[in-house]
């Protein structure tokens, strides 16, 4: 996920290029950007990290006026956030800046290298522009070299570009990540934003692209490729824009979890297995266990994935808490892979554990949001989760996609270690590719939530309940409630309410009961009817209505448990969330807790 603007105009086009980056920086800032075109040259600046870095070296040069440029502020998906891997990437006479990831880009690149190209990045991007030079050089034609370019290329991207070729105009095109064309208010402006926030007090008109539109500006003229468009007024506030349009980062990230899981899953499925382009087959060589270190919502991550190991790839796991695993002197053996999982890659206490197995000599590899954190430096192998930044401190998008490269990875170890049949990994890959889908927001199932929460404030506790891989579900769904509503929430294996915790139930006490219908139903149903039977308020999730439910929260039938835990997944973030606002608290930014929990 990342930020790009664009201008054409006569007034100050670096101004609105950095301002626009400035307020795009909550979409990645690992580095930024710009391009700026006049007749006789491009001119470009790159820097790593903060805006204000960029802001500094193009504050210090003597720039000519430009009346066109481009920019770019990075979440590195291919390729560490080097300056050299920032955008905009340059050929021999055009710059491209892209939010997506092209898919076919390894293809792509051996076919251009054969063809002549010299390429200077590790990015996917760099091929664009590369295919669009190619094009022009044989055809001599701005508009169909560019169109030409689309049509190769496979995945998600967003793009803009100029070229020297034609230098009055920006070439643009959408398909996956968001783009908005807007007129200025100045006569002749054109403005480029993936979201609405650069572009407000700046113009009133914008066309919010649909996927597969694109087409060329000018001073003069917007030329769109097709008729599928519309012109619309754009909104005025600016801090609602930079949520686009939600109440909260929480609900705006909630709401994200299909396209970035869609993100997170792009070039990773092949026809009939997965890939890593981080990782490869020799991973595995001299392995026979797995140990899982995390802390919090990514060790439910990495509890789900140890059911999945075992159950797919037939390898022993296990999973520790990693503030617990730094001080029990823990026996490690060099025939075990060592995965922490982590959002942030800086918690100190998966760090530590992760240093620790390092010194042990045992191979590790990190499963985690940010690259170039300490934790991707430090590990043999890093796979990213692209989830883009999350800024609502209750993780929500940062859990689907560990989530979901923790299953493609189970299903990757399980095709090198011939667990799996291939109907088997079929089913699986199917269902996998229907993940997305879960994770789209009905707005009945949201609605549901709203009108639920009011009947939860009072009580004494939560039980959420679930078994196999719905017990870290579980996990999840009560630390969600405690971050941002405060209430006291536990979450359970449902086998073990009568070890115990079933003394607590009375009709004060609400049961959240976790019933997929694809696993171990039925057993989960007698928990339930136990709790029941002692008057404890039942609100069941299932796609099958339960008679004993006071509350029911109806999911969509499917024939794979994990599509029924991503939708779960989706109902209790909102059911916290429509609590929390019930409650007034702060959503985003909860009480006592912090987004990057760097000390021990
Ligand atoms: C919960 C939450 C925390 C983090 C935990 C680990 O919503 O955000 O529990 O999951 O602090 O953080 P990372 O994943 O950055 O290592």
């Amino acid at each position: 996920m990342c930020g790009i603007v664009g201008y054409i105009g006569k007034q100050d086009t670096t101004k609105f290029l950095l301002d626009g980056l400035k307020e795009l920086e909550y979409r990645g800032y690992d580095s930024a950007g710009i391009a700026l075109l006049n007749d006789e040259k491009i001119d470009v600046f790159k820097a790593l990290g903060k805006l204000k870095n960029l802001s500094e070296k193009v504050e210090s040069a003597k720039l000519s006026k430009y009346e066109i440029g481009i920019g770019h502020t990075r979440w590195a998906t291919h390729g560490k956030p080097t300056e050299l891997n920032a955008h905009p990437h340059l050929g021999e006479y055009s710059y491209v800046v892209h939010n997506g990831i092209i898919e076919n880009y390894k293809e792509l690149k051996e076919e251009l290298i054969k063809a002549g190209h010299n390429f200077v990045s590790q990015t996917d991007t760099e091929v664009i522009v590369h295919l669009f030079e190619n094009f022009q050089n044989k055809l001599n034609d701005t508009t169909e070299a560019f169109k030409n370019t689309i049509t190769k290329l496979e995945g998600a991207f967003s793009i803009l570009l100029i070229s020297k070729a034609d230098p009055s105009k920006i070439f643009f095109f959408k398909h996956g990540s968001p783009l908005i064309i807007a007129k200025g208010n100045e006569k002749g402006e054109v403005l480029f934003s993936s979201s609405d926030a650069p572009l407000i007090g700046l113009s009133n008109e914008v066309v919010y692209l649909e996927d597969g539109v694109g087409g060329i500006a000018s001073a003069d003229s917007i030329e769109f490729f097709s008729d599928d468009y519309s012109w619309s007024t754009l909104p005025s506030s600016k801090q609602f824009a930079q949520k686009d349009g939600f109440r909260f980062f929480m609900e705006k990230e909630i709401y994200e979890q299909s396209s970035v899981v869609s993100d997170c899953m792009l070039g990773r499925i092949q026809d009939n297995e997965i890939s890593f382009d981080e990782i490869d087959e020799s991973i595995l060589e001299g392995i026979k266990e797995i140990k899982i270190c995390a802390c919090g919502t990514s060790y439910h991550a990495g509890l789900t994935s140890s059911y999945l190991f075992e159950r797919l790839s037939k390898v022993k796991c296990s999973i520790e808490v990693a503030s617990e695993f730094r001080y029990k002197e823990p026996l490690l053996t060099k025939d075990t892979l060592f995965i922490v999982i982590s959002q942030s890659g800086e918690t100190a206490d998966t760090l530590e554990a992760l240093k620790m197995a390092k010194k042990a000599g045992l191979k590790s590899l990190v499963i985690c949001n940010v690259d170039n954190s300490s934790m991707t430096r430090t590990a043999d192998y890093t796979i990213l989760t692209r989830a883009g930044i999350e800024k609502g401190v209750a993780s929500t998008k940062a859990f689907s996609t560990q989530a979901t490269v923790l299953w493609m990875l189970a299903l990757y170890f399980a095709k090198i270690n011939d667990s799996i049949s291939s109907e088997k990994l079929q089913k699986e890959l199917h269902a996998l590719r229907e993940v997305p889908k879960s994770l789209i927001i009905d707005d009945k199932i949201h609605e549901k939530t709203k009108r639920l929460s009011k009947r939860y404030l009072h009580g004494h506790g939560f039980f959420f309940i679930g078994r196999d891989v719905f017990f870290p579900l579980a996990l999840e769904g009560a630390l969600k409630l405690k971050e941002i509503s405060y209430l006291h929430a536990e979450g359970y294996p449902s086998g073990e309410m009568k070890h115990g915790p079933i003394a607590l139930a009375d009709p004060e006490l609400f049961t959240i009961a976790l019933m997929p219908q694809n696993l171990l139903y039925d057993k989960i149903k007698s928990n339930v009817e136990e709790l029941s039977a002692r008057d404890s308020t039942i609100c069941s999730i299932s796609p099958l209505e339960f008679e004993l439910s006071d509350d029911f929260i109806k999911t969509q039938k499917t024939d794979h448990y994990m599509l029924e835990f991503f939708e779960m997944l989706v109902v209790l973030q909102l059911f916290s969330m429509e609590i929390s606002i019930r409650l007034g608290n702060d959503v985003d930014m909860p009480r006592n807790l912090a987004k990057s929990v760097t000390v021990e």
